[in-house]
């Protein structure tokens, strides 16, 4: 009998097909707003595998709702939405969408960083409201992005991919991370740093890219802005509860850095009436790091081959947790 999938968005159409041909999939098939917990509790009652989002908690509550359970799959890299101890302690393996999407992620974290220093969304507001009156010498000045030194924290795919953007604008590149990361060096003159504190008094430009996790939660706040130069501009493409946004706020308000870029907070959707939207220092999107159609086809197709490698007892191209796939 053909496997069954809780599928908890609408995906891509060649992705979909791929899971169709394959399996039995029940949908939430919408593109918003996500799939309400109770359908999810109850469309995973009798699944075999879990396709999800970023969107989705997938926690106790809801493998102990799902016992036939063999696969969940994220159409994300990030996989802090899902609790893998607790899957793993039931050998379910999770499976997540490394590589396809580091180039349009970096991509976005430069577009950020260059639309920051150069204050673009404010210049565009100024002028669309007539408020562009005349030329004059510091209207809307922003900051040089050449020849700068670009801090990036977790020197990941992601984080040397930004790395390489910032080498074709001549800037320096320093970076932290677990280990050092000797082609990264090679490839973009790059240095590693000490600690982070070193990282963050040295850069024009900090651009986080850490996973979240216990450790790494709020591993911005207020003493590393206050550490950071106050022309330095803060990048955040990787997950918004990696920033303090309290401190965030008051570090933008009060001068104690130039500007932040974010792509991420820590409540998602953000409100229209959060403090950090009342501030023109800050250049904010709604989460689209990975948002170009090619990129997110490629991410949606990988998730979905992966669970169907897992479904079909393959190993999956990727697997968070790969000692499940022994058992
Ligand atoms: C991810 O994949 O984790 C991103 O946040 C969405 O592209």
């Amino acid at each position: 009998m053909a496997p069954l999938i809780f599928l908890t968005r609408r995906i891509p159409a060649e992705a979909r097909t791929l899971l169709d041909q394959a399996a039995t999939v029940r949908a939430w098939d919408h593109e918003e707003p996500p799939v309400p917990r109770p359908d999810l509790l109850q469309g995973v009652a009798d699944a075999n595998g879990l396709y999800c989002l970023l969107t989705d908690a997938v926690d106790e509550e809801l493998l102990r709702a799902a016992p036939r359970l063999r696969v969940v799959s994220t159409m994300a890299v990030g996989y802090d939405h899902i609790d893998v101890a607790a899957c793993t302690r039931r050998g379910i393996p999770v499976c997540n969408t490394p590589g396809v999407l580091t180039e349009s992620t970096a991509d976005l974290a430069f577009a950020l960083l260059m639309a920051a220093a150069r204050r673009l969304p404010e210049a565009e507001r100024t002028l669309r409201q007539g408020r562009w009156q005349t030329w004059s010498p510091l209207f809307l000045a922003g900051q040089d992005v050449h020849g700068k030194t670009l801090g990036i924290i977790g020197a990941g795919r992601i984080g040397q991919a930004v790395g390489a953007r910032a080498r074709g604008f001549g800037m320096e590149v320093l970076y932290t991370a677990r280990s050092s990361k000797p082609a990264f060096e090679a490839a973009c003159q790059a240095r590693r740093c000490a600690d982070l504190d070193e990282l963050l008094a040295a850069s024009d430009f900090v651009s986080v890219h850490a996973p979240l996790t216990t450790e790494t939660r709020h591993m911005i706040g207020e003493r590393q802005l206050r550490r950071m130069k106050p022309t330095a501009i803060l990048i955040n493409t990787a997950r918004g509860p990696l920033v303090d946004e309290a401190a965030l706020r008051r570090a933008l308000h009060e001068g104690w850095i130039w500007a932040a870029g974010l792509d991420v907070f820590e409540r998602e959707p953000l409100p229209t009436d959060h403090p950090l939207l009342q501030l023109p220092n800050v250049v904010a999107l709604p989460h689209i790091g990975s948002a170009s159609v090619a990129t997110r086809t490629a991410m949606a197709t990988l998730a979905a081959e992966n669970l169907l490698a897992v479904l079909a007892g393959r190993t999956p191209a990727h697997c968070v947790n790969p000692e499940t796939l022994s058992r």
